[in-house]
């Protein structure tokens, strides 16, 4: 029997390079990659060989650090300016899930404290080899209060991958379904194939079916028919930002769940660490969506499928606002309610 633990690590540190699970071979091809430069980990969260927002912070706080390794500088002051360049470089790969501004910030914070130049390369080791522990940690949490929300044999709609890979381990949304597993309580889930890049078709069903967890693929489209003629019980999501009065930025196509499941009375859960949260932004509206290459939605893998040419709007995430959603599952508890409050309570 397969299991969780037969699911690679996203990410791996290795001393002197990173090794990457290639996100973006998956399912037919399990290829590893080893990352020898901060630009090997920017081409890579650019190119969404590794991606999931906790993933995404991981590969860069590693990414930062292994970079850290090379520096000359003598003098700590010389020190701190070559980190802080890195770190804007690889703050630019990509600008929507808050997590990796939150490691690489934390990574640059850890160094601070250390008084000497080497002590700076082996504090900030040190702390992205706890941010992916405590990763790993903070999403069975999560799964805990997630699995509490289910009942016996719920049907349960999610999108995109907020899974093992997409995290430390676990995953986010997909954490309950683990746990459930392990507790012989039985889920069913259904996984939205989530265009454009298909990562509910790609990974959700290779993830979950590696954990021996019952999953039905269906494309985006069906969302609604499936919810009305399957009775979908609930909705569960990841994040990749959530704003101070719970707004959240996920995958496109969150919203159109988050409205549906208004429009059929389930409940619409996120999922997500405290790294998910960004308190310096009031609400949903000033969260920059990432939009991507064009080529994403006129092909499918290498196959052209719109007339060459197509003008193309492809953002890679939308908003969904916090009244739509009935709860927020975080490693700390479950919010409810009046967002804006339990969320400013969460970091008192
Ligand atoms: O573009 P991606 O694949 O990085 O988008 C990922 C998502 O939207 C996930 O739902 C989110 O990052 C949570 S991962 C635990």
């Amino acid at each position: 029997m397969t299991s969780l633990t037969q699911i690679p690590l996203s990410v791996e540190w290795k001393d002197t390079y990173i090794r990457l699970l290639d996100q973006q071979k998956l399912p037919h091809e399990t290829i590893f990659l080893d990352l020898f430069t901060i630009k090997d980990v920017f081409d890579a969260i650019v190119t969404l060989k590794v991606r999931g927002a906790p993933a995404i912070g991981i590969a860069a706080a590693y990414g930062l650090a292994l970079s850290a390794q090379s520096y000359t500088a003598t003098t700590l002051e010389e020190f701190h300016l070559q980190l802080k360049a890195d770190r804007d470089y690889i703050a630019t790969s990509r600008p929507t899930a808050v997590n990796l501004f939150w490691a690489i910030d934390r990574l640059v914070h850890s160094s601070k404290s250390a008084s000497s130049v080497n002590e700076a390369k082996t504090i900030l080791i040190h702390e992205a080899i706890n941010i992916q522990m405590e990763d790993e940690a903070t999403c069975r949490e999560i799964g805990e209060y997630a699995l509490s929300l289910f009942n016996k044999k719920d049907k349960v709609l999610t999108i995109c991958n907020a899974g093992s890979i997409a995290t430390a381990k676990y995953g986010t949304a997909l954490a309950p379904f683990y746990l459930a597993k392990e507790k012989d309580f039985p889920l069913q889930v259904f996984a939205c194939e989530t265009r454009p890049v298909l990562q509910g078709a790609r990974l959700t069903t290779w993830e979950l079916q590696q954990a021996n967890v019952d999953v039905t693929l269906i494309t985006d489209n069906m969302a609604a028919h499936t919810i009305k003629t399957k009775g979908i019980n609930a909705i569960i999501v990841g994040a990749d930002r959530i704003t101070a009065n719970g707004d959240t930025a996920n995958k496109i196509g969150t919203l159109g769940l988050a409205i549906l499941a208004k429009a059929f009375s389930i409940p619409f859960y996120v999922a997500a660490p405290l790294s998910t949260f960004d308190l310096s932004k009031e609400t949903g509206q000033e969260i920059i969506i990432e939009e991507r290459s064009p080529k994403e939605i006129t092909h499918i893998g290498e196959q052209l499928i719109a007339p060459e040419g197509t003008a193309v709007f492809n953002p890679a995430f939308d908003v969904t606002p916090h009244e739509y959603i009935s709860a927020i599952i975080t490693e700390k508890g479950i919010l409810k309610g009046d967002y804006k409050k339990e969320i400013k309570n969460l970091f008192l």
